[in-house]
């Protein structure tokens, strides 16, 4: 288990490329099982989780091919379909294979994911919506045993707006018979990523980016190229660095139109944005940081995967502010890790009060999930003194080789390899 060691107080600056969106790719990856053939994912960022969903999908019979961020997905020779316990229990997205397997093969047995490092994710709705589609579905030894003759298209209406329910639900449908009506939609951008590979694949979806979705199922797909959108969290990560530093950066290979949300807030606190065309710059050269409250909702609010590192970033502010999560009411494991940097937070349900304090200083601190990692990493960066972020791992699962990324920028990061952390 490798571990960061961090020497705060360094500025960062210069320019930085983002690299391909995790969410997006974890869906469009399931998606090209829909097609027989090669399906081209380009921009495709190199991640442990991706490495995760190509270890499934091979184990599944398709052949991969991934060089330069470019991934190959040859879904020919599908003869397996199994999400087997060793692959969900690393990463929950694998349960991405459930619709695809069951739309194009009829069957799919999928280990059911138990909680995560937050708290309880359940997947009913991805099931309710196959349920209604004419779908047998067991829980049998831990796994999610499904079978259909043949899907058939129906009307969902979401109780609760969730990106993955959404995302099994259209690549089930798009092979079904008949229409299928989703309402309450996720319209998160890695959404409308995977709309946009399937329209191009030839399915007719109509109503992208909004909450109401209508698919007609057809015969049969075909494998195309599709180009991943941006990692807007990795961006989002990035600039509260930047900010936290009171450094100046330019993002490149970034659409500021899918951070609207998490811009405007890094303006109210103060920071100064500018947007060019794919490029976000920011400058917090002589920033004083105004206490800025948050509230995560779904997009095009402020997303929940940016929660930490507001957190992170408020504990710095000149005052006292609050950040209130109504995605995952638990998601606040970072809270205890950065009291240990000397930030005052209390948390009280889904809502953390944060007290800024004048200056954060270095400890040994503990990943526990992937963005309170990253808010850890960010605390550590602008401490005084030495961090140690341990089970960096976390960061591995989602984040570009992001002690690279910092280093290019001018922080002091290194990573340290050994059993022992
Ligand atoms: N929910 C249910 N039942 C379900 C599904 C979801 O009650 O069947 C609830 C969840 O408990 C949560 C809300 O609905 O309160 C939204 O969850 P959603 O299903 O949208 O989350 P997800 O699809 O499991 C994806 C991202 C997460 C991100 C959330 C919210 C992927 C692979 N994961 O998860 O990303 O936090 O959407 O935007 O796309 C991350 O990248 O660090 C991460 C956790």
């Amino acid at each position: 288990m490798d571990k960061f060691i961090i020497n705060g107080g360094k500025t960062l600056q210069g320019k930085l490329e983002v690299s391909g969106a995790k969410n997006a790719t974890l869906a469009l990856m399931p998606a090209a099982i829909l097609a027989s053939g090669k399906s081209l994912l380009m921009n495709t960022p190199e991640l442990n989780d991706v490495f995760t969903m190509i270890k499934l999908l091979k184990h599944l019979g398709a052949v991969i091919n991934f060089s330069n961020h470019i991934l190959t997905i040859d879904t020919s020779k599908i003869v397996e379909f199994i999400a087997p316990y060793e692959h969900v229990k690393k990463m929950r997205a694998s349960v991405y294979v459930l619709g695809p397997l069951l739309g194009r093969y009829g069957e799919a047995k999928v280990s059911l994911p138990g909680g995560c490092a937050w708290g309880p994710r359940p997947i009913n709705l991805h099931l309710e919506a196959l349920k209604k589609m004419g779908a047998e579905i067991d829980l049998v030894d831990g796994y999610i045993e499904t079978k259909a003759k043949k899907l058939n298209g129906a009307n969902i209406s979401f109780d609760i707006s969730s990106v993955g329910a959404t995302g099994n639900t259209i690549m089930a449908a798009v092979l079904a018979k008949g229409t299928t009506l989703i309402n309450n939609a996720a319209t998160e951008p890695e959404i409308t990523n995977l709309v946009e590979f399937l329209i191009k694949m030839g399915a007719k979806i109509e109503g992208e980016g909004t909450k109401t979705l209508t698919i007609e199922g057809v015969d049969e797909l075909n494998s195309v190229e599709i180009k991943t959108i941006p990692d807007r969290i990795e961006a989002g990560t990035m600039l509260i660095a930047a900010a936290m530093t009171r450094g100046k950066i330019t993002l490149t290979n970034v659409d500021a139109g899918l951070l609207r949300a998490v811009l405007l807030k890094l303006e109210s606190a103060g920071c100064k944005v500018e947007i060019t065309e794919e490029k976000i710059e920011l400058d917090a050269s002589d920033l004083e940081i105004n206490p800025t409250n948050i509230s995560t909702s779904i997009f095009p609010g402020f997303p929940t995967d940016m929660q930490a590192q507001w957190t992170a970033f408020m504990s710095l502010a000149d005052g006292t502010s609050t950040v209130c999560d109504t995605i995952y009411f638990d998601r606040f494991k970072h809270v205890p890790e950065l009291v240990r940097l000397g930030a005052n937070i209390l948390v009280n349900e889904n809502i953390a009060m944060i007290k800024g304090v004048k200056e954060l200083n270095g400890a040994k601190v503990m990943s526990t999930d992937l963005r309170a990692s990253a808010s850890l990493v960010l605390a550590g960066l602008a401490a005084k003194g030495t961090t140690e972020v341990l089970r960096v791992y976390h960061l591995d699962r989602g984040y570009q080789k992001i002690e690279e990324k910092l280093s290019s920028l001018g922080a002091d990061i290194v990573r340290v390899s050994g059993k022992e952390y």
